[in-house]
């Protein structure tokens, strides 16, 4: 016996009022059918299936990389129609998983025990007890707490609608089973869909035993149907987060202003400031420290490194000890050695800096190689682009670089070389040499400003 898992995604999700499909929508930098895979997928299984419809290629397009089959349900006829059109993969001998893309938190060790709870001839239901349980699908339990039926909230009496055990709509049930009951599903009810939820009475006139467990946390198996309920997840799942990463010696200075919208690693004695958002794959050794409102995306950064207030880094390679900030950034294909300042109001961009090079003030580095020890003063320019292509700037170990200089590239600077202050480098430059324009220092003495004109 193996695991087919199926997860059901065709629905708008009207209540977004968005062009975008629900399940696209993202919760901590995920959508929430990735967050929905990411929990099934660890289960031993077979194969995955997702069932998509409204926004037509969009879901799988968008989600392509992920290794499942996707089925594509026409129109919507209900959660039973797109079930049974997976079932022409799934052998008899499986049990099938059911899932839906839009109830993102549900985690692998509930999964896990629902599928243990199904047996290899059974069905195994998640069911959970809300005070508000208006909306959902109600469990009938027979006197002896034997479930009976599955009725939908729009086909309840006043009675029925009072129980508050409702249906997550997650359940296990055996293949050869499962095809036989979705053949005999009939849409003759309040919304004249063909309800997966039908299988249960099915299964009780077959002598099947529904077995029912609970997930641990409530919160998993909240689905979301409107923009409020998905901050409200989203405010909830960060704070697990920042709970996990404090209890591995990261302080953050407020976990309610802290966003992690993909994946963190984190050394010991990490020290992050109020209004961070860290994004994409980010790992950060130890003893370092970042400073308020900085936006960081897809960078390693090294032990001991400070990253101070209002700096944006990304896809960037940050050395132990850097020092950076405050207001600088770090754009693409950026890699800085070990103990490299950068200061404020500085851009670098694809670029290499040696290690102890300082870029301390208001400057642009982008497609150049700096080696070690250099001091790049303030204001300097490399100019890259010449409107058509983009050239590069090789600075040799040892150069200081005066303010307010360009550096027109194509063009390299040797080793221990200085640049004078105000210098436009058009040519290369030679190890150990100086170099500087030709300008004249000019002084009229007594000299007087025009006056303001009278009117
Ligand atoms: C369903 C259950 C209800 C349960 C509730 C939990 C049925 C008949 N009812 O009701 O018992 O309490 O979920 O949230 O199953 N979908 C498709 N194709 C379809 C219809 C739905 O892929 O034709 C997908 C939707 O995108 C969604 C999921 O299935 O992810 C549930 O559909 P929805 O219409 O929200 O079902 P509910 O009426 O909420
Ligand atoms: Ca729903």
């Amino acid at each position: 016996m193996s695991l087919s898992i199926i997860i059901l995604a065709a629905g708008q999700g009207t209540r977004m009022h968005s062009a975008l499909p629900k399940v696209l929508h993202q919760l901590a930098g995920r959508t929430l059918l990735e967050h929905v895979y990411v929990a099934a997928s660890r289960l031993d299984h077979r194969q995955i299936q997702i069932v998509y419809g409204y926004g037509g290629k969009m879901v799988p397009e968008t989600l392509a990389h992920l290794q499942a089959d996707w089925i594509e349900q026409k129109q919507q006829l209900g959660t039973g129609h797109a079930v049974k059109l997976t079932m022409p993969t799934v052998p008899d001998v499986d049990n099938v998983l059911v899932l839906y893309g839009d109830i993102p938190l549900i985690t692998f060790e509930t999964l896990h025990l629902l599928v243990k709870a199904a047996g290899s001839n059974g069905f195994s239901l998640l069911t959970a007890y809300l005070d508000e349980p208006t909306g959902y699908g109600r469990i009938l339990r027979d006197p002896s707490g034997n479930v009976t039926a599955i009725v939908e909230e729009k086909d309840a009496t006043p009675a029925q609608k009072e129980i508050n055990e409702i249906n997550t709509g997650m359940m296990v049930v055996q293949a050869r089973l499962l095809k036989r009951w979705l053949s005999e599903l009939k849409n003759s009810n309040a919304q004249s869909e063909y309800y997966l939820t039908d299988i249960v009475e099915m299964a009780v006139a077959d002598n099947i035993r529904v077995n029912t467990i609970l997930p641990e946390s409530i919160t998993e198996i909240h689905g979301i149907n409107n923009r409020a309920q998905l901050a409200e997840i989203e405010r909830y799942y960060q704070l697990i987060q920042a709970q996990h990463l404090m209890r591995h010696g990261v302080t953050l200075m407020d976990p309610s202003r802290f966003d992690l919208r993909g994946d963190l690693e984190a050394g010991r004695d990490v020290r992050i400031d109020i209004n961070v958002v860290i994004e994409g794959s980010v790992s950060i050794g130890n003893n370092v420290m970042i400073g308020q409102n900085c936006y960081i995306n897809n960078a390693d950064i090294g032990d001991g490194a400070v990253i101070l207030p209002n700096c944006i880094i990304e896809n960037a390679v940050i050395g132990a000890g850097c020092k950076i900030g405050p207001f600088a950034r770090i754009r693409p294909d950026t890699r800085l050695a070990d103990n490299v300042h950068i200061g404020n109001f500085v851009e670098i961009k694809k670029s290499e800096i040696g290690s102890g090079s300082k870029v301390n003030h208001l400057s642009y580095i982008g497609d150049s190689e700096i080696g070690k020890n250099v001091n790049v003063g303030a204001g300097t320019i490399t100019c890259n682009y010449d409107g058509e292509n983009k050239h590069k700037t090789v600075v040799g170990d040892n150069v200081f670089i005066g303010s307010d200089t360009q550096l027109i590239a194509p063009v390299s600077i040797g080793n221990g070389a200085t640049i004078g202050a105000g210098t436009t480098v058009t040519k290369d430059v030679l190890a150990d040499s100086l170099t500087i324009n030709k300008l004249e220092h000019k002084t009229i003495k007594n000299w007087k400003r025009p006056g303001k004109k009278k009117s």
